[in-house]
This record gives structure tokens, sequence and C-alpha cells, in this order.
């Protein structure tokens, strides 16, 4: 399966980390664009360094997946995943920010993450933006509207509290972020055991 992750500034780095993982050791062809703002998010979040370069970050992130992943520039055009010639079966943005989602809503591309979003969508392809931002203005949810409408799942990075993995003393921070990137992978329809299904 080959699958675009574009990872981009709002919170939810430990998130991205666990999907491109989970997207790579389930054999997908995994290409990754990482936005400016990103790359912050990432230093803070996953490493607590916000002196760390770029190259060291996208070192660590993809640590672990071999040759699974390709790295993209933002503005790298050439890149499969800004046409839709190319074959690509989902496009994953998580977390996707506010400022991404309002651009996509937009039909505006000025990145390659814009541009990969807005093929998913004219080619009638799966996109699953994973937002985080709280409170939400009437703009934000407008977009969430307008790019819902337009064909994208809208899956939150909200985690349940009820997936079977022992009481609340018992559960980790990584059960809660297999709780959504379960869900992630559920919705390009990607098998997965990350969590036990309700009923099960
Ligand atoms: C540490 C940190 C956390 C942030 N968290 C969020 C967030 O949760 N949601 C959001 O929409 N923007 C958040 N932002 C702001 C975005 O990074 C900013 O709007 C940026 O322009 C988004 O650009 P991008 O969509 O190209 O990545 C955060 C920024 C930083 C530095």
């Amino acid at each position: 399966m080959r699958v675009f992750l574009g990872i981009t500034g709002a919170s939810g780095a430990p998130y991205a980390r666990r999907l491109l993982r989970a997207l790579a050791g389930a054999g997908c062809d995994v290409g990754v664009c990482v936005s400016r703002a990103a790359i912050e998010v990432l230093a803070t979040e996953l490493y607590a360094d916000a002196r760390l370069s770029r190259d060291e970050i996208l070192a660590r992130l993809t640590e672990g997946t071999g040759d699974a992943v390709t790295i993209y520039e933002v503005d790298d055009w050439r890149a499969p995943y800004a046409s839709g010639s190319a074959k690509v079966d989902a496009y994953i943005i998580c977390p996707c920010s506010m400022g991404t989602l309002g651009t996509i809503a937009s039909g505006a591309m000025q990145n390659l993450i814009h541009r990969a979003a807005s093929v998913a969508l004219k080619e009638e392809r799966k996109l699953v933006l994973c937002p985080r931002e709280t409170p939400l203005s009437t703009i934000h949810l407008e977009n969430m509207l307008t790019v819902r409408r337009a064909g994208a799942t809208i899956l939150f990075l909200a985690p349940g509290f009820y997936h079977g993995r022992g009481s609340l003393e018992t559960m980790t921070v990584d059960d809660l972020l297999d709780f959504v990137v379960a869900r992630v992978l559920d919705q390009i329809g990607l098998d997965n055991a990350l969590i036990p299904r309700w009923g099960s």
C-alpha cells in the first residue's frame, strides 16, 4: 500500500511517530513530508531540544523504518504526491494544524502537503486529516465542514479511555497513542491489532 503522510505543526508529534512506525511495520511504502513548523514541534515534543537540526530530527523520526520511508521536501513539486497521475492509496495529515486545514479548505496549495491533500480530494481518494486545536473558532469549524463536504475524513486527535488495556492506573501514553493510530489505520483499510476491539 502506498501512503502519503504529511506532518504539520500542530501538537501531536508522538502520534505522527507512532503512525509512521505502524505504517512502515505493515509494509507500506510511505512518502513523508514535514512542514517547517512541524520540525519545531517534533524537536519540542519528541526530543525536548529546540537546537536539533532538521536532518537530525528526520533521522531520528525515521529510525528503524528501513527503506519503507522516503522524505520529501515541502517544495518538492516533482514528488509523486504532487500529481493525480501517481498511484497513491491513501493520504494522511497527522497532526494537521489549523493553518494547513484552512489552506486545504481554501484550495490554496503553498506546499507539498497542501498539494497532496488537494490531489486526494480531486481524485476522490482517501484523505484523513487529524487536527488538534482547542477550543475551536467558527473559522476552524467551518473549514472542517468544508473539507468534510469535499470528501476528507476528519479524525480528531482525541483518544478514548475504554480500550481494554486495563485500568487508568495501568494505562500508558502509548496506549492512548495506539487508540488514535488504530483508528487512522482502520480508516485507510489497513489491518491492525494495535488495540483490543470493542466487543471482541
Ligand atoms: C509547540 C507548538 C505547538 C503548536 N500546536 C498547535 C496546535 O495544536 N494546533 C494548531 O493548529 N497549531 C499549533 N501550532 C501552531 C502552528 O505550528 C502554526 O500555525 C504553523 O504556522 C502551522 O504551519 P503548518 O500547517 O505549515 O505546519 C503550534 C506551534 C508550536 C511551535
